[in-house]
């Protein structure tokens, strides 16, 4: 990509420099996910692997609460978003004081919380979960009945899964929220056999219509597995961009949304950040430590 390749080098060069990792998640531009990031991955496998990183900088290539996972779960390490404004419609439909409200409506009532969150209200739940591992960290807690915000639909799709009760919060994925089961049957139409794959975020009844559900790291996975001749991801479009890179076999039909948020992150930004060190990741250390147990907890099962 000869229109990035300057900032490619730059970002190289420096990442050799800093002794700096770029940790990307699935939804960032091809140039960013195929040619600068070291690791790639859904937010399960980016808060994992976050963990293990040995380099003095992360860089984190994606949005903010992704970041703070990492600086949570790798506090002595210097992490860094290329733009503060990378933030998420569903970390901010809830605050710390709304958990604290919720715990004295339901007393007793475990509260499992999507890392899609501020750390703040990390630091207010039991246990965090992704949309990777929800299912298995709702029915680990033992108990009739959970609360699982602040998505309302992932909560809805789960709670299809289980006999465990979710009580649920009525944020939403500002992307996800838009695609319907009308999309779906014109899909189907207008692509006939089209493999229709839709991420958890999405409303339930678009769920009940697709073929499959998953993180973004499962629906990768499902193509690859799978095989299908023509396939929808019904999520983000860079997704597509990315995982169709290894299967030039199989059709790729949009149409997608793009995460505003997400795409604040540029080479541009990442190459900046790396020179001017910005923008620092950090958080109040006695937010700090019982966030990093909600999320520990959930790394755990
Ligand atoms: P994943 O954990 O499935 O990658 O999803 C993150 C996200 O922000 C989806 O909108
Ligand atoms: Fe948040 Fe939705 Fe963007 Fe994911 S796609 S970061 S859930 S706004």
């Amino acid at each position: 990509w000869p229109a990035f390749s300057d900032d490619i080098d730059a970002i190289l060069a420096l990442k050799r420099e800093r002794n700096a990792v770029i940790l990307a998640h699935n939804y960032q531009t091809p140039e960013i996910f195929h040619c600068v990031a070291d690791i790639v991955g859904d937010s399960l496998a980016l808060a994992r692997r976050a963990m293990e990183v040995d380099a003095d900088v992360i860089v984190l290539a994606g949005v903010h609460f992704m970041a703070e996972t990492a600086k949570l779960l790798n506090p002595q390490k210097t992490v860094l978003i290329p733009d503060l404004g990378a933030g998420c419609s569903l970390a901010d439909s809830i605050t710390a004081e709304d958990i604290r409200l919720l715990r004295q409506r339901y007393p007793g009532v475990p509260i499992v919380t999507y890392v899609n969150t501020s750390a703040e209200v990390k630091a207010e739940s039991d246990i965090c979960c992704t949309s990777g591992n929800a299912k298995a960290v709702v029915e680990s807690l033992g108990v009739a009945r959970v609360i699982m915000l602040p998505d309302e639909y992932l909560a809805q799709n789960i709670a299809a899964q289980t006999d465990v009760e979710i009580i649920a919060w009525q944020g939403h994925c500002e992307v996800h929220e838009r695609f319907t089961p009308a999309d779906i049957r014109q899909l189907r139409e207008d692509h006939p056999g089209v493999s229709v794959l839709a991420h958890p975020e999405c409303p339930p009844e678009v769920v009940a219509e697709a073929d499959f559900s998953g993180s973004t790291a499962a629906m990768s996975d499902y193509v690859g597995r799978e095989k299908p001749a023509r396939v929808v991801l019904m999520t983000e479009c860079s997704m597509s961009d990315n995982v169709a890179v290894a299967h030039p076999e199989v059709d790729f039909i949009r149409p997608c949304d793009l995460c505003p948020h997400m795409k604040r992150i540029t080479l541009a930004n990442i190459r900046a950040a790396l020179e001017q060190n910005r923008h620092l990741v950090t958080i109040d250390p006695q937010v700090a430590d019982r966030a990093r147990r909600a999320v520990e907890r959930m790394l755990a099962i």
